[in-house]
């Protein structure tokens, strides 16, 4: 099992959750984060156009899966929450050692 973390864009949000819905994916964790990039949280400019770093308004998406759907959730997230300028946001990847369900004790991936 593999917990995949993104920080996205909140514009972002309904896309994400649409791609990941188009593959069978319909759980996942969110909340609302702030955080910084390489740009450190100023305003900076790109390609002429200026951007203030530290009001893009973000959401951070924590999703857990079996191994086998790592690679479509990640594209999934890629391909809907990109606009190709700074700031897009990050995927991080980790392992994760045992999933439970409350309600029956199932554990591993039945639980997921
Ligand atoms: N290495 C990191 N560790 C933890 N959080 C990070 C890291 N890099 C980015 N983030 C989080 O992701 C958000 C968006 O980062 P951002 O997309 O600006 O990354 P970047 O590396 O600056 O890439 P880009 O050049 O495309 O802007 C940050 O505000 C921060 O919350
Ligand atoms: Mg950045």
């Amino acid at each position: 099992m593999k917990k995949i973390e993104a920080t996205i864009r909140t514009s972002k949000f309904e896309e994400v959750q649409e791609a990941l819905h188009a593959i069978g994916v319909d759980f996942f964790t969110y909340w609302e984060v702030k955080g910084v990039g390489k740009q450190k949280g100023f305003e900076t400019v790109y390609r002429g156009t200026h951007y203030d770093m530290g009001s893009i308004s973000r959401r951070m998406i924590e999703v857990v899966v079996n191994d086998n759907m790592v690679e479509a959730v990640t594209e999934a997230i890629l391909k809907s929450a990109r606009t190709g300028e700074i700031g897009d946001g990050k995927i991080f990847i980790s392992n994760i050692e045992k999933a439970i369900r409350i309600r029956s004790g199932e554990a591993g991936e039945k639980a997921i």
